[in-house]
């Protein structure tokens, strides 16, 4: 039987990487083979386009070119790491998938969406998780988490201002509204553990 692919979405600061660390422990304590993964980046190939993306060194990218680079990171990281952990029946726990590209070039830099799911048809055949998580907290929360964790090293998208950041929010708000059985939206506040009993919550409803 093909595994399961779960991607954990939200804006900067919602705690996907500790809550994908706690859910791939929770699911190998079950006997599930757990593959954790983040985007971009996952393969050495995406990697080196997630430093391009993100370094604060040269002049930066424009949303057509920034959704080129993440397309073509996704495209390699499916082709070489998500679909082979599937086909042998693992678990991927992905830290951002495509709906970061249609929240961030998208809603936040302007692109359309169709245009998005165009490059993510292209690159990586439009494959979509089973389940998408989406971690959403109220924005001064994050602001107050994001000070703590990056004071004043944002990388070149963190750093990007509140307007573009409260896009971002509000199309993933969209998107799970638009995509209910695919999306479950976990309230990210409150301890850590609380938010890991929401999420696994989420799953055993979804992919039981
Ligand atoms: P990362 O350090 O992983 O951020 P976070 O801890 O907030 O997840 O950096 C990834 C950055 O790249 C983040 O600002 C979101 C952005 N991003 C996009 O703009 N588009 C994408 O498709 C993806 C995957 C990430």
């Amino acid at each position: 039987m093909p595994g399961r692919f779960i991607a954990l979405e939200g804006g900067e600061g919602v705690g996907k990487s500790t809550q994908g660390r706690l859910l791939a422990e929770a699911l190998r304590a079950q006997g599930i083979e757990v593959v954790t993964t983040r985007e971009p980046g996952g393969t050495a190939g995406a990697e080196a386009i997630r430093a391009m993306l993100l370094s604060n060194e040269g002049e930066g990218w424009g949303p057509r070119a920034e959704s080129l680079l993440f397309a073509a990171a996704r495209a390699d990281h499916v082709e070489k790491l998500i679909r082979p952990a599937l086909a042998r029946g693992a678990w991927v726990v992905c830290d951002r998938y495509v709906d970061s590209s249609r929240a961030y070039q998208g809603g936040g830099g302007g692109l359309s969406d169709e245009d998005v799911m165009t490059l993510h048809r292209i690159g990586s055949k439009a494959l979509v998780p089973d389940l998408t998580v989406l971690l959403a907290v109220a924005p001064d929360v994050t602001e107050q988490r994001l000070a703590l964790r990056d004071g004043d090293s944002a990388d070149r998208i963190g750093g990007r201002g509140p307007a573009y950041h409260a896009r971002v929010s509000a199309a993933f708000q969209q998107f799970a509204s638009a995509e209910p059985n695919r999306f479950a939206v976990v309230d990210a506040g409150g301890t850590t553990d609380a938010v890991h009993a929401r999420i696994m919550a989420a799953i055993s409803d979804r992919l039981a």
